[in-house]
């Protein structure tokens, strides 16, 4: 069965691309390779460099291929740069996935996985946060997540698409086997910022600054809940099978239900590669809400997913060595 992953060369898309292999699926990849990596994608698969923008590509690619289920991970998600730059974030995150929808219902494919986000909820008033949550973002990817999520009901609701849109809380770690993880060209994600500290590149080594030290939190520092990579993609896997079965639209948060603060995943991070992180304090980032914890008890339940890798210490285990083995990222 032919499965359309938009952006399977971005983190989160690649992993996916690969455990559908694993599982016998045959993802059809679409990237633009804007922040992908072409090496992160197993030669052997289809591999279109195009951009959901462009109408005639998605109807060739409808037409040249029987697409069953579309997955769409190809968005800009940095919260910080969709302050300072909102337009862009609407227009990637929601003008084109709105092509991608028209060309779907041009097209007849009426399965869809979206990858949605915790930041839909804006600071939370209740955690952990489940689905219930009163959804209220503080920024434009937030915003731009939320409105796709709006309209993917109003289409359910009108024609025969169904959806599942999975809320990620911090996605993280590496492949066991050290062959894959998280490579973007302008990192700003806590785990791969403290471990690319601990590695010597022949570049100046950065030290890491933990953004506010003042949070109503047990530290001072912010609580996140991180959810390993390969566990998120075994999510999407249960979403897929739910909706080749019948299964109606719907949305499910996704964490592992624990929070760490900024300095335990430093600790963490000392234990696991016995090295000590350089640390600066610094002032707190604009948009990060102090608390951010998954209440997962629907997906667990509905779909009977189980995290896998449910320690820190393990997720971090798995990105260093990722990290450790390739610290120039992938070869492209
Ligand atoms: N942090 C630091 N120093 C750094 C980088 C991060 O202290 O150099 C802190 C952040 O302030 C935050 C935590 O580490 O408290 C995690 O930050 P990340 O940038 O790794 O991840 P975010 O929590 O900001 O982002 C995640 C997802 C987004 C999503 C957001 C919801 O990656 O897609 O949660 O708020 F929108």
């Amino acid at each position: 069965m032919k499965i359309l992953v938009v952006g399977g060369a971005g983190y989160i898309g690649s992993f996916m691309t690969r455990v559908l292999q694993e599982q016998g699926y045959e993802p059809v990849v679409l990237d633009n390779l804007s922040t992908g990596h072409r090496a992160s994608v197993d030669k052997v698969v289809t591999f279109i460099n195009g951009n959901i923008s462009d109408p005639n590509l998605l109807k060739d690619l409808f037409k040249t291929h029987a697409i069953e289920v579309v997955m769409h991970f190809s968005a800009f998600s940095l919260v910080g740069e969709s302050i300072q730059a909102p337009l862009l974030y609407y227009r990637n995150n929601v003008a084109n996935t709105l092509h991608l929808l028209s060309a779907m219902a041009d097209a007849g494919v009426e399965k869809f996985i979206f990858s949605s986000t915790a930041a839909i909820f804006g600071n939370p008033v209740e955690v952990p946060i489940t689905e219930s949550h009163p959804k209220n973002p503080i920024n434009p990817y937030g915003h731009s997540k939320n409105m796709i999520e709006r309209i993917l009901e109003d289409l359910s609701a009108a024609s025969g698409l169904r959806y599942v849109s999975l809320r990620y809380f911090n996605a993280a770690g590496g492949h066991p086997a050290g062959t894959m993880g998280e490579d973007h060209r302008n990192e700003t994600h806590l785990i791969p910022l403290i471990l690319k500290s601990l590695l010597d590149t022949g570049k100046e080594k950065k030290s890491l600054t933990v953004f506010g030290t003042d949070y109503n939190t047990t530290d001072g520092t912010c609580v996140r809940d991180y959810i390993h990579i390969l566990d998120l993609a075994q999510a999407h896997m249960l979403a897929l099978k739910y909706l080749i079965s019948g299964g109606v639209s719907d949305c499910f948060n996704l964490g592992n239900g624990k929070g760490f603060s900024v300095l335990e995943v430093i600790k963490a991070a000392e234990n696991v590669t016995g090295r000590k992180v350089p640390v600066t304090y610094g002032e707190r980032r604009s948009g990060d809400p102090a608390v951010l914890v998954a209440g997962s008890g629907k997906i667990i339940d509905a779909f009977n997913w189980k995290p896998e890798f449910d320690s820190l210490e393990e997720i971090i285990g798995t990105a260093w060595k990722w990290h450790s083995s390739f610290p120039e990222g992938y070869n492209d």
